[in-house]
């Protein structure tokens, strides 16, 4: 088993503060939503997960299986098993997708213990089909002329085939149609397992329609202000955040203002 564990996490961007202490625990063999507000951190909470170095941790702890992620660099964090499908992925040239997925495997592994290419092209043709995606896709340049729900869904086959103990999936729905939507719901389902455990950020209750959270938690002005159960996202969706704003006496939902 494995655990990622937030702690008071505050982090700056360009000298102002957008999480003010967040604490969140994900064990593989969990799926967990985060949901909330424009604007509130969600994004800015994965960023600082894999260490984009914009982002500045000035207060708090990351821990994985009880080591310091905070003290780790982006690729050694990808190693030690974590990921990131980000909310905007971007593209690279130069690097075909299916090499990059290759060689993100390797790098999780001991010299000498390296995927075969038989394996390898196995394991990507029955991923890719799972996803419904054309396999010519594994040859491209990652991410280059993807359209959005292309690259959504490519997140999800690197996710597959590289097999992370935490992933942190950030608006993974965004721009999917239904049938996209559920063969990327599809793919983390069959993820699930001892192995995984994984952080959903997503603006809409929609995708927890095929992906059920163990948890769910809500996310405003830079803090997780509610946790619960998958019914938390039923209400958020029929009622909306006021009545979380209400009840915590929040006026105004955007961070970083005075
Ligand atoms: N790279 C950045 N530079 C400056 N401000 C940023 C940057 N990224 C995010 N922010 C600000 O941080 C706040 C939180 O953004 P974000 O984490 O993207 O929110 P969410 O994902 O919840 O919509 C917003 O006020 C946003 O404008
Ligand atoms: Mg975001």
């Amino acid at each position: 088993m494995s655990t990622l564990v937030i702690k008071d996490l505050h982090v700056e961007i360009e000298g102002k503060e957008i999480l003010k202490g967040v604490n969140l625990t994900i064990n593989t063999n969990e799926v967990h939503a985060i949901m909330g507000p424009n604007g509130t951190g969600k994004s800015t909470l994965a960023s600082a997960v894999m260490g984009h170095p914009k982002y500045e941790v000035t207060q708090g702890s990351i821990m994985l299986d009880g080591e310091d992620v905070l003290e780790m660099e982006v690729d050694e964090r990808a190693r030690a098993g974590l990921f990131l499908a980000m909310q905007y992925p971007s593209e690279i040239s130069g690097v075909t997708n299916a090499d990059f997925m290759r060689s993100s495997i390797n790098a999780r592994r001991e010299e000498g213990e390296e995927i075969s290419l038989m394996k390898f092209i196995r394991e990507l043709d029955s991923k890719m089909e799972v996803l419904d995606m054309d396999q010519e896709m594994a040859q491209r340049y990652l991410n280059e002329g993807f359209s959005g729900g292309e690259k959504k869904r490519n997140e999800i086959l690197q996710m597959m085939m590289i097999k992370p103990k935490i992933a942190v999936l950030d608006e993974i729905d965004s721009g999917l149609d239904i049938d996209a939507l559920k063969v990327v719901s599809e793919g983390i389902n069959q993820m699930r397992g001892e192995e995984f455990g994984c952080l959903i950020i997503t603006h809409y209750q929609r995708l927890l329609n095929y992906i059920t959270p163990d948890h769910v938690h809500v996310m405003m002005q830079g803090r997780v202000v509610k946790s619960g159960g998958k019914e938390l996202a039923q209400k958020l969706e029929a009622e909306g955040y006021d009545w979380i704003k209400a009840e915590l006496g929040i006026e105004d939902e955007t961070v970083g203002q005075a």
